[in-house]
């Protein structure tokens, strides 16, 4: 059987331009709210992942009316039917869970299979579940399908047990077209869901305290549509960062937003990293070697991203000293330390605790990509190696980086996608 492989030789310094696609984790729930209007929505910097095409093959079950060219993509929800989403889609991505709530948000009722998306842990959907039910959504689990019956949803308090950003989502988009007011407690202040909220509002809906603790949605009768553009990928702009202070040399990141990547900037600024600030853009070069920095936990927004911590790891596998990360949203997101173990790393795992003792060099090996974020981790060891490293399951990779091998070769890395037997 034949495989896409990204072969990468290290060694290189990284130095032109990096321009930041628009995020991914705001385009899923914005496209997947789509549902919730009416007319044609045209969204003007869609980047090329394999997870939004899998949320527009779900749109397009439902009979939304997709036309994609290049970065700009339109919507048309005239007729969107409630169909029943079956679990050969939802497998694809976690976000299918988002249409959950916008099917439930336009139909009162929605029937869909378990959501799939990056093994990085048993990432469970009772938070979402709970929510809706305390809004009077019945809700019955049988034979991998979740029943869902809104008839008799009311505007209401919602009270989250505790912090989630997919849950938040659903119960903003569910809550949109719900005549009273809903209000949200304990909500996740991640900058995606303040894009969600500028989203909505933009099509007429009124919600407002998106990024604090409490949101309130006013339930409006109808939303409309509307030109859009999302925001920079923080993920993918940590991503470049960290391999900039590892190996750029005036590497020049753009369409790099300040405010969305503090936590990463300030540990940049402890470990001694040469970076310039200007406007949207940010300029790294890279220290011989960098101290390590001894602690960091990933926590919800604004504290440090689990969806960096991969991409971390690698750091610190190459900085001076000791450090160590606690994992604390998924059970399973050191998969990628295995790998590097292979390269030459020095990393013990307990539990929720990763003890990396900083090596000088990292080496060529064939690794695997267990998912998105751990491939990307993988990437910056391979280009950071001596000699080849060949990284399989690149597909995990495609996800949410938009042909990254073609963007890192633009700025002198060695990193090619080859087909192999
Ligand atoms: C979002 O996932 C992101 N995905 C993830 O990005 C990201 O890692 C995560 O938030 C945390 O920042 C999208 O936005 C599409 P959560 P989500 O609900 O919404 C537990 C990437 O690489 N939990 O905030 O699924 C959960 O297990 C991806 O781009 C429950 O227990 O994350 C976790 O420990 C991967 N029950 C914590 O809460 C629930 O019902 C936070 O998860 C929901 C969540």
């Amino acid at each position: 059987m034949s495989e896409e492989v990204f072969l990468i030789q290290g060694g290189n310094s990284l130095s032109g331009e990096l321009k930041v696609e628009a995020s991914k984790n705001a385009y899923l729930p914005i496209l997947a709210s789509t549902i919730l209007c009416d007319g044609n929505i045209e969204f003007l910097n869609v980047p090329d992942f394999s997870d939004i095409e899998n949320m527009c093959e779900i749109l397009k079950v439902l009979n939304v009316k997709i036309k994609r060219e290049n970065n700009f993509l339109s919507v048309n929800t005239d007729s969107v039917v409630n169909a029943k989403i079956s679990h050969e889609l939802t497998a694809k991505l976690r976000a299918s869970i988002f249409l959950l709530g916008a099917l439930l948000g336009r139909f009162r009722q929605a029937v869909i299979s378990y959501p799939g998306g990056c093994k990085i842990g048993t990432r469970p959907i009772d938070i979402h579940l709970k929510a809706f039910r305390s809004l009077g959504v019945k809700i019955v689990e049988k034979h991998g399908y979740i029943y869902c019956n809104a008839g008799n949803m009311k505007a209401g308090k919602v009270v989250f047990p505790s912090v989630s950003v997919g849950a938040t989502e659903s119960l903003m988009m569910c809550a949109a077209l719900l005549e009273g007011e809903t209000i949200l407690y304990n909500v996740a202040k991640e900058p995606e869901i303040k894009e969600l909220e500028r989203f909505l509002n933009q099509m007429g809906a009124k919600i407002r305290g998106s990024g604090t603790d409490t949101i309130r949605i006013t339930g409006v009768k109808k939303l409309t549509g509307g030109e859009f553009s999302v925001f920079p990928d923080r993920i993918i702009a940590g991503t470049y960062l960290i391999l900039g202070s590892l190996c750029g040399k005036n590497l020049h990141i753009s369409n790099f937003k300040k405010e969305d990547n503090e936590f990463l900037l300030n540990i940049l600024k402890e470990t001694a990293c040469d970076f310039k600030l200007k406007n949207d853009n940010i300029i790294v070069t890279a220290q011989k070697r960098n101290p390590s920095y001894k602690f960091v936990e990933t926590l919800p927004f604004p504290s440090f991203p689990t969806d960096l911590q991969p991409q971390f790891m690698v750091m610190e596998t190459l900085a001076k000293g000791t450090s160590v990360i606690k994992e604390n949203l998924f059970e399973n997101r050191f998969n990628q330390t295995m790998e590097l173990t292979k390269m030459g790393a020095d990393i013990l795992v307990k539990d929720r605790l990763a003890i990396i003792s900083g090596v000088e060099k990292l080496f060529g090996a064939d690794v695997y990509a267990s998912d998105l974020r751990a491939g990307a981790g993988l990437v910056i060891a391979g280009l950071m190696a001596e000699g080849y490293t060949t990284l399989h399951n690149i597909h995990f990779i495609d996800r949410g980086y938009e042909r990254l091998e073609e963007k890192l070769k633009g700025v002198g890395a060695d990193i090619k996608r080859v087909q192999i037997e």
